[in-house]
């Protein structure tokens, strides 16, 4: 038998904290025009004073878990993509297998940056396709607004909290079709998050703060989301027109409407959350194939390409027959 990982549930969560474009401009030098005509932001959602990324995760999770109508215990791999983990270690992952009372499964964490969520998607469906595992719980959890610099526009404009999770199960039939992952250390210097306790003397009263050279990470984000767009479509033997649907990296409207640009896809064929969430990191792309599921856009059978791009750089491609 052909082994394929199918998804068999999907969750997210989002903080009840609206901030919007308006009150950022009372504080930083910035306007709700300008942020939403380069970005395509209005708001973002900001977790509250108690939350974190592994209580966000868990509440993700069981979303998910309940769509699938399975029970936790059947879960025999988590998986948890984070930038913003509650603890160095233990893991979120393990934070979040003891949070949902699962004893016998293995729980790590991924860290990609915002394509977090794309490399987890891939271990999950290697592991499965192996016979390594049967059902893999994997979370993008974010809470992006404790890293971000409240007082540098060129960042607190795009980033917001929120969590997404899918369950993936064993399958006879497809299922995930390719995933695609890549990483290029040398532009580290473009988007980093500093960890200024384990950072060498020299470095260590950098703050603990995103760091980005906005329009640098634009140009190379939009060259190499054209390129895995290619690489996608070749390896499953298939043009632009067989994808019914784009599940981007929420980062810019320019940016994902440069990938749907070079799918020949309108615009009314990708899944955008960005405007009311912003760049919720690894989070993104399951928050907003969720969404696209829970509203009915996107239909059982039909091919969703899902991509993302993050410092690293890092990213990836994942195709799907949903
Ligand atoms: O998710 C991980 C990957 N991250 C991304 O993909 C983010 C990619 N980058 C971006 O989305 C965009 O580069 C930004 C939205 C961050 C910035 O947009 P941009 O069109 O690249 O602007 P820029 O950095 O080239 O700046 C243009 C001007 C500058 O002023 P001058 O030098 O032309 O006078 C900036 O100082 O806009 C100014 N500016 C702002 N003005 C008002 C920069 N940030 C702001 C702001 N409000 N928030």
């Amino acid at each position: 038998m052909t082994r394929y990982s199918r998804i068999i549930g999907t969750g997210g969560y989002l903080p009840e904290e609206v901030r919007t474009n308006e009150q950022i401009s009372q504080t930083v030098d910035t306007s709700d025009s300008w942020i939403y005509e380069r970005t395509g932001i209005k708001s973002r959602r900001i977790a509250g004073p108690d939350e974190t990324a592994s209580s966000m995760a868990e509440i993700a999770a069981r979303q998910a878990i309940d769509a699938a109508q399975i029970a936790p215990e059947e879960i025999d791999l988590i998986i948890v993509a984070t930038g913003t983990p509650d603890r160095v270690y233990p893991s979120t992952g393990c934070l979040l297998q003891q949070r949902l009372g699962i004893k016998n499964c293995v729980a790590f964490d991924v860290q990609a940056a915002c394509s977090g969520s794309i490399f987890a998607l891939s271990i999950a469906d290697q592991y499965i396709k192996t016979g390594a595992a049967k059902k893999v719980l994997v979370v993008g959890s974010e809470i992006c607004s404790r890293v971000v610099d409240w007082t540098d526009r060129g960042t607190c404009i795009l980033f917001g909290d929120g969590a997404g999770a899918i369950l993936l199960s064993v399958s006879e039939e497809a299922g995930i079709l390719s995933t695609h992952i890549h990483s290029d250390g040398e532009y580290e210097d473009l988007l980093y998050c500093p960890n200024p306790q384990a950072a060498t003397d020299a470095n260590k009263h950098e703050p603990g703060y995103i760091s980005m050279r906005g329009n640098e990470v634009f140009k190379v984000a939009v060259n190499t989301l054209g390129r895995i767009v290619d690489e996608t479509l070749a390896a499953n033997d298939m043009q632009q027109s067989d994808v019914n649907w784009l599940v981007p990296h929420q980062a810019n409207t320019r940016i994902i409407a440069a990938t749907a640009k070079k799918l020949k896809m309108s615009m009314d064929h990708v899944i955008l959350t960005l405007e009311n969430q912003g760049n919720t990191s690894s989070a993104s792309v399951l928050l907003a194939l969720n969404e696209g599921v829970r509203d009915g856009r996107i239909q059982r059978g039909q091919v969703v390409l899902l991509e993302a791009f993050g410092a690293g750089f890092t990213w990836g491609s994942a195709l799907i027959k949903y």
